[in-house]
């Protein structure tokens, strides 16, 4: 059993990750680690936590009966409390970003490889039945040749003082929000015929809250094998929530399967694709442990992360 410590008992932690770590084989929720005693308390006791509750990660880490942590904690800190769980021998699987910058991702793989331990970061959408269907179609060529891909993900926050609006432990809004997750769906589905991102930019606007950080982002980019993808994220406006892939033989779309349920509708050409949903977290959490277990990569690795991280960055650069 994987002795699973919890980092930052928030709201995707509360109402994702953890329903979820109660279902995954071979793990459980062993530790938790908040700023706020009570807060660890009740989170522990709400998800039936079986060791200890800290409020200090060192503290944490230090405990030798853990064995791998879940950070769920803000963008900026990701880096630094990788970093030091990877030092104490503990695995990581760390919410996307993994981090803000390029040094600090390149960092965390060091850390992780000299450690020798396995690093996962949250994007579910690689665990969405349907979304996992429709790539292995693409990736067959039901499609053709793939040409273009467009995702759009908004959604309104209405508080402008959440912590991604904050340049101490954010650093970008929308695309750190949902972004990311577009912009790993997109190099996922177009890097086996495409190779990786060679022109990534993020037309960004703040209307409305007047912030440091993109509200909306129109991002750009481009393979090296010649694709060009499309994303649009926002925190100020709703619309339909969508992906769009475009070959030469043929194209898919997807209704409303950005988000966090595993569902939504998905059509190849003119016929629905059918698929089960199912609960992504569960599988992303399931994945990390199995890697664990077998002395395997997780699907989406550190080195993945940190090819994230490089697009967001260079999206921003200018
Ligand atoms: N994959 C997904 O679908 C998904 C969805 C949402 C969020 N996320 C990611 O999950 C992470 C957490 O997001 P969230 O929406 O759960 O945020 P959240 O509700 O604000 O939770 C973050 C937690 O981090 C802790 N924390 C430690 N230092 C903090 C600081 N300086 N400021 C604010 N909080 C601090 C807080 O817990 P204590 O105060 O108890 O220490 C807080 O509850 C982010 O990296 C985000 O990108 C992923």
């Amino acid at each position: 059993m994987l002795h699973v410590g919890l980092v930052g008992p928030g709201s995707i932690a509360d109402r994702r990750l953890a329903p979820a770590l109660a279902q995954v084989r071979g793990a459980v929720l062993w530790s938790v680690c908040s700023r706020d005693r009570e807060r660890a308390q009740a989170f522990a006791g709400r998800h039936g936590a079986r060791g200890p509750i800290f409020t200090d990660l060192a503290d944490m880490l230090a405990d030798p009966r853990l064995d791998a942590v879940v950070l769920a904690t803000p963008d900026r800190l990701h880096a630094a409390q990788a970093i030091a769980a990877a030092a104490a021998g503990k695995h990581v699987f760390v919410e996307k970003p993994m981090a803000t910058d390029v040094a600090d991702a390149e960092a965390v793989v060091r850390a992780c490889a000299a450690a020798g331990v396995r690093l996962a970061v949250g994007y579910h959408l690689r665990f969405h039945p349907g979304l996992r269907a429709l790539r292995e179609r693409i990736v067959a060529g039901e499609l053709g040749r793939v040409l273009h891909m467009r995702a759009t993900w908004t959604f309104i926050e209405r508080d402008a003082n959440n912590w991604r609006a904050s340049p101490e432990v954010g650093r970008w809004w929308s695309l750190a929000a949902v972004g990311t997750h577009c912009l790993d769906l997109v190099r996922w589905y177009l890097r086996p015929g495409h190779g990786e991102i060679e022109r990534a930019h993020a037309l960004t606007a703040s209307p409305v809250h007047h912030g440091p950080h993109d509200e909306t982002a129109a991002v750009a980019l481009r393979f090296a094998g010649g694709a060009t993808a499309d994303i649009l994220t926002s925190v100020i406006f709703r619309a339909p929530r969508s992906i769009e892939v475009f070959g030469d033989a043929g194209s898919a779309r997807g209704e409303e399967v950005l988000g966090p349920h595993g569902g939504g509708r998905i059509v190849v050409g003119d016929r629905e694709l059918s698929y089960e949903p199912a609960d992504p977290y569960l599988g992303e959490l399931q994945d990390f442990v199995d890697a664990v277990a077998h002395g395997r990569a997780p699907e989406v690795d550190a080195v993945e992360g940190l090819a994230n991280v490089r697009g967001l960055c260079e999206m921003t650069s200018a």
